[in-house]
């Protein structure tokens, strides 16, 4: 039986690339973009295995309505890509309240408000004894894991996709769930300005900054193949994966006592001397 799939923001940029991806392997797919005619122009091309969604991700009862939609038009569910987002890029001092709400409200309640609905779904196939091979895969960014200047907002909500991916992991294998998150990088609209000097003609025809580059990873983490690896975050690019480690422990010293404030410059500064972290994107 074909996969059944929901790419979320699928009208454009990456999500459409990953929807032509799964439909191309025969999965039945639910297109969900705000934008109608997006969406319904990616359905189209895929044709009957695709139904449009035009929920808005970052409200509870849209992304119930979204999990619902692949259940009631295809008998269930196999995979989310959780993938929509948007930017509202500004300084620290110049953004406002409704930049801060608004792209923290898409990306990270439009990734857990399908999560938990996708999860809960789940959950009752499991516990009706049925067979679930879920798949969660979420869109982080190499601002939320190395920060981006300009971008305090869009990297907190990545960020944040970013643990949610491995508590989501933590919680769902019992159910037969795997989550893993990629951190892409590709020409789109979102992406025009930022990738300016990378946008470069094909080399050799291959473009490395397609959108499509991304989707092969994306399509195999949600093949039911890709059981055995969860709670993994993956840059992605061109031809280029790689495995991102999260936030570890270095140095460390324990007095075992507490310390006093004026006894700490001297043995913070031996802590950080040797522990260069990644530079933040964009910084001086
Ligand atoms: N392009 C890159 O290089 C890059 C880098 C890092 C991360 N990302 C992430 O990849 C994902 C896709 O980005 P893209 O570059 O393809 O951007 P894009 O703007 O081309 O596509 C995003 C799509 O999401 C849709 N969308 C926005 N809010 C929505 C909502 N509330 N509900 C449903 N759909 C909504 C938009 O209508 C749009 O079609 C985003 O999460 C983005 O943050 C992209």
């Amino acid at each position: 039986m074909s996969r059944v799939v929901i790419v979320t923001g699928a009208g454009r940029g990456i999500g459409r690339a990953h929807a032509l991806a799964f439909a191309a392997t025969g999965a039945r797919v639910v297109v969900n973009d705000l934008s109608a005619e997006a969406a319904g122009e990616v359905a189209a091309l895929i044709g009957p295995r695709a139904v449009a969604s035009t929920d808005d991700v970052g409200t509870w009862a849209g992304a119930q309505r979204l999990v619902d939609t692949a259940v009631s038009e295809f008998g269930g569910l196999d995979v989310l890509v959780n993938n929509a987002g948007i930017v509202r890029d500004r300084m620290i001092v110049s953004c406002g309240e409704d930049e801060w709400d608004e792209v923290v409200r898409v990306h990270l309640k439009g990734h857990f408000a399908p999560l938990h609905h996708a999860a809960a779904y789940w959950r009752g196939v499991a516990k009706a004894g049925g067979h679930v091979s879920g798949r969660v895969i979420n869109t982080s960014s190499g601002a939320g894991l190395f920060g981006s200047v300009g971008q305090t907002n869009y990297s907190a909500a990545k960020a944040g996709i970013a643990s949610m991916t491995l508590v989501a992991a933590a919680e769902l294998a019992r159910y037969g769930v795997t989550v893993n998150a990629i951190a892409p990088a590709a020409r789109t609209r979102m992406t025009e300005a930022t990738f300016a000097d990378a946008m470069a003609a094909p080399q050799d025809g291959f473009d490395a900054m397609a959108p499509e580059n991304i989707s092969p990873l994306v399509v195999w983490l949600g093949s039911e193949e890709a059981g055995d690896v969860t709670g993994r975050m993956f840059e992605v690019d061109g031809g280029r994966v790689c495995v991102v480690h999260g936030w570890q422990r270095g140095p460390e010293v324990d007095k075992g006592a507490r310390w006093s404030p004026d006894e700490l410059g001297d043995v913070v500064r031996k802590l950080v001397a040797d522990d260069h972290p990644v530079p933040v994107y964009g910084a001086e």
